[in-house]
């Protein structure tokens, strides 16, 4: 049972804890469940900070039953579950001017949900409203997820969260949704 911290602010940021990888999961689930045709999330962290765990969340949160794997050799992975979620990994990517080359607007305009992990290294390549989900490793399992929209439209989305682990109970599900769905 972990103990769930729950910060939030009137500019679309909260910041939740969570103890183990099914938290990371289950908060990404939320996520999921919420997203909307053209949601975008772009995700910061170092090395095993816990994205692709947060992404497999986001794509059972849709309705996917796969495992989502880390691209970070193909750039991008599709998945096919309620909308379509685009899994991409800038890790091996070199500059700015790379990125911007790739012509990701068509994906982030587009009417499925998108997932870039290191998505710091090409933040002036992102078009369009997006969720930042900065995550950071406190140490014994312990994840910091803080998560900022630029948009209102993300706000049912991010207030769902912050109830979500309000309630530790809940929270602690991290199977796949596809019964939700
Ligand atoms: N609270 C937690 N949340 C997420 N992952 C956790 C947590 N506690 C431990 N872990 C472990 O940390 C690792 C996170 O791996 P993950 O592949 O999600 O990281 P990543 O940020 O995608 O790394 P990379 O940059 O290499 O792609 C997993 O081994 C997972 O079991
Ligand atoms: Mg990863």
């Amino acid at each position: 049972m972990c103990r769930n911290l729950v910060e939030s602010d009137q500019n679309h940021t909260i910041t939740i804890r969570t103890s183990g990888p099914e938290q990371t999961q289950s908060a990404g689930r939320v996520l999921g469940l919420h997203a909307s045709a053209g949601s975008v999330f772009l995700l910061t962290g170092d090395l095993g900070a816990g994205k692709t765990c947060l992404t497999q969340g986001i794509l059972w949160g849709l309705g996917g039953d796969e495992y989502a794997r880390s691209p970070t050799f193909v750039l991008i992975c599709e998945y096919y579950a309620r909308l379509t979620l685009y899994h991409m990994d800038l890790y091996r990517l070199d500059s700015i001017d790379e990125i911007i080359d790739l012509g990701l607007d068509d994906y982030f305009l587009g009417d499925g949900v998108c997932v870039v992990e290191w998505a710091d290294k090409g933040v002036d390549a992102f078009v369009g409203e997006h969720v930042n989900v900065v995550i950071e490793d406190t140490g014994n399992n312990n994840r910091k997820l803080t998560l900022s929209a630029d948009s209102p439209r993300y706000s049912e989305m991010l207030g769902a969260l912050n109830q979500e682990f309000s309630n530790p109970e809940s929270a602690s599900q991290s199977q796949p949704a596809k019964s939700e769905a």
